[in-house]
């Protein structure tokens, strides 16, 4: 396998961040889309971005494209691919397809047509096929480790197939034992954290911490501890895997982590919430790093001990799952910050304009992403 064609699945809104970042790691031809990134690779570099991508949700590999006016045309050009590179025995296999102003519109037909492509070619005894359900075109959203997910796409009659890499979604760390109320997705957190250029020496305040996402995901950004350590991928069950490669890749994520360097300090009002964001942090190896403490918002000052000014990042309750006057808690998050916090950066996750005015600060720079279903506006003060 040589040059690899790819293609990153990103939160609506991370596009253009998700692309300098992959561009970091390596990665070529990068190109923003909309939804995603594509890129261009080889298998170190497939293995470098799933260990230790912040921002993508997954990785996909684009394995075949070619025009198909019927299903059998659609089999026949499938089982072309060389699935026995990729799908082993006791893996099970679900295919999605989606179709749009094409001959073949049928998503669930379109993707019997790929399943049996694959089972066909590799025989059907190796094969565990996906389950009717999946096969019959309910929308999965996710990948449990040992399936392996076929995506395909048939737009204007052009059909793509792609492999998916990553396995469960890469945003799932394996730290977040509790939710909290409402949590900030990790790959947005750490693409919040990366857009503000968080920077090792300066001190990190994450009131209204939650589960304690923020707070996390910079210890980690901050002692270069690889996302992806403890994810389970998809190319793990390949066959044409690559042990010693694979290995060389952990070693390497291994040998950048250091002792995280940056004061962060995360507080939340409510007891109980605060003890799970402990927990988490225990959990993902940052316990005794960030310190934790019980503060409302509106009696925070800057933190003894701290010299210089530094970053707040901040994702005060609002939408459908939480109740309370939401923007009185903007207003005195705004008054707090220019009272207090002179000389400090700060980011903020606002859901709308009546919040934006009620928060009262000037506006340096911002972007919105799509959030639980809905548009939010990140700023930056
Ligand atoms: C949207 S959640 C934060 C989610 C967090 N980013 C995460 O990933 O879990 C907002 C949090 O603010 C807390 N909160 C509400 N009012 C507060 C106040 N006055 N002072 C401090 N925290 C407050 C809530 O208990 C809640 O946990």
């Amino acid at each position: 396998m040589g040059n690899l064609s790819c293609y990153a699945v990103v939160v609506p809104g991370l596009e253009t961040i998700a692309g300098d970042e992959l561009s970091e790691l390596a990665a070529h031809d990068v190109k923003v889309e909309e939804g995603g990134v594509s890129f261009t690779t080889t298998m170190d570099g497939l293995f470098r971005i799933n260990l230790r991508s912040r921002i993508v949700t997954r990785v996909l590999i684009r394995l075949t494209s070619f025009r198909a006016l019927s299903f059998p045309e659609l089999y026949n050009k499938s089982k072309k691919v060389a699935w026995e590179h990729y799908i082993g025995s006791q893996v099970s296999v679900s295919v999605r397809a989606s179709c749009k102003t094409s001959k073949l519109m049928h998503s669930g037909r379109a993707q019997l047509a790929v399943s049996d492509a694959v089972r066909d070619r590799l025989g059907s005894a190796s094969l565990i096929t996906a389950s009717q359900k999946n096969i019959s075109g309910e929308t999965r959203t996710d990948n449990r480790a040992g399936e392996q997910q076929i995506l395909l796409r048939i737009e204007n009659n052009q059909c793509t197939i792609s492999l998916d890499t990553s396995g469960e979604r890469l945003d799932r760390r394996g730290y977040r034992l509790h939710s909290g109320k409402a949590p900030v997705r990790e790959t947005i957190a750490a693409a919040i954290l990366r857009w503000m250029d968080l920077r090792v020496d300066e001190p990190l305040l994450s009131p209204m911490c939650g589960s304690g996402t923020f707070a996390i995901e910079a210890a980690w950004m901050a002692g270069k501890r690889a996302p992806g350590l403890d994810h389970t991928f998809s190319f793990l069950h390949w066959p044409s895997f690559k042990q010693k490669r694979w290995h060389r890749a952990v070693e390497k994520a291994l040998a950048m982590q250091s002792l995280c360097p940056t004061c962060i300090i995360a507080s939340e009002l409510d007891a109980g919430i605060l003890k799970q964001a402990r927990e988490n942090a225990a959990q993902a190896g940052a316990g005794g790093i960030i310190r934790f403490e019980q503060l409302d918002i509106c009696r925070m000052t800057v933190p003894e001990n701290i010299s210089g000014p530094g970053l707040i990042i901040c994702n005060p309750p609002y939408g459908d799952r939480i109740k309370g006057d939401v923007k009185s808690l903007y207003k005195s998050l705004g008054e707090v910050f220019s009272q207090q916090f002179s000389g400090w950066r700060m980011a903020v996750i606002v859901p709308d304009q009546g919040c934006e005015n009620a928060l009262g600060l000037k506006v340096k720079k911002r972007f919105k992403i799509k959030h639980g279903g809905r548009w939010i506006h990140v700023l930056s003060v």
